[in-house]
This record gives structure tokens, C-alpha cells and sequence, in this order.
């Protein structure tokens, strides 16, 4: 079973779509390996997005990664990663398909509900930078 990590971004949370989303997780037959509410720092979440620093909307992204309380989540599945990222959709909620996550509970390219690992080395870095192996048995 591979393992991918994933959030319920603050406005998906703020906007009490969280339980939708669980719903959706637990209906397409991921495991929930790991599970926390977070009220990330700007500092975390600059860290957790390092990738993306040089980026024009890194500040913009980190302000909002921690404007509020979000669910950070190790999810497993065969496929995993490949499979919440087909669940979420595209990047930006105007171009997600039709019964995606961001399709539904996005509202802009920045605030578009979920993040998920794009590839096995990211999900290990993520999976590590808010788990430890305790709270993944
Ligand atoms: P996520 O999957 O969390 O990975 C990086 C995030 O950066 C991405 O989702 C978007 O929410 C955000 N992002 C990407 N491009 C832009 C942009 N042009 N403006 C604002 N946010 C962006």
C-alpha cells in the first residue's frame, strides 16, 4: 500500500466542508494512516512549501496556508498518490473536473481546498515534516 499526504486547506476547513471531504476519502477506499487539526505558523508553512520560494505567489501562499486551522492527513491506498490527486483535480478549481474536490470546494487557485504530494520522494519529505512514525501505526 503506498502512502501519499494530504490537506484540507484553511478554507475548506473554515468553510465546514472538512466531513464532506473525509467522506469522499473514506467512500473512494483510501486508509486513514494519519490525522491532525494544525493552525500552521507563516514559518511552518514556509518550510512545508520551501519548494516554492522563489515563486511570485510563495507569500501569498504561505499567508494563507496559515490564516486558519487546517487537516493535515497521511492517506494509503494502492496508488495512493496518484489517486488523491485524481480525486482532488486539476490545480486550479475553474479547470478541476466535474466531481473533483477542488471542482466542488475550491473558490480560486490559491484557496482550492487540498493539497496533495506530487510524486514519492515529495510524499515522503511531507509525510515526515508533520508525522512521526508513532502516529502513522
Ligand atoms: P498545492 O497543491 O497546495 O501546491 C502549491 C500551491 O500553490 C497550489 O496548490 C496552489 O494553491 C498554489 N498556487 C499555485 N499557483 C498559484 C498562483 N499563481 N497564485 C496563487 N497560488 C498558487
Amino acid at each position: 500500500m503506498e502512502r501519499t499526504f494530504a490537506i484540507i486547506k484553511p478554507n475548506a476547513f473554515a468553510d465546514g466542508n472538512s466531513g464532506k471531504i473525509l467522506s469522499r476519502i473514506y467512500e473512494e477506499g483510501f486508509a486513514v494512516v494519519g490525522l491532525k487539526k494544525l493552525y500552521l505558523s507563516q514559518v511552518e508553512a514556509e518550510g512545508f512549501y520551501h519548494v516554492h520560494k522563489e515563486r511570485p505567489f510563495f507569500a501569498e501562499l504561505t499567508e494563507f496556508m496559515s490564516s486558519g486551522p487546517c487537516i493535515v492527513m497521511v492517506l494509503g491506498a494502492d496508488n495512493a498518490i496518484k489517486k488523491w490527486r485524481d480525486l482532488m483535480g486539476a490545480t486550479n478549481p475553474a479547470e478541476a473536473a466535474e466531481g473533483t474536490l477542488r471542482r466542488e470546494f475550491g473558490t480560486s487557485l490559491g484557496e482550492n481546498a487540498t493539497h496533495g504530494s506530487d510524486a514519492s520522494e515529495t510524499a515522503a519529505f511531507e509525510i515526515g515534516y508533520f508525522f512521526s512514525g508513532l502516529e502513522l501505526l
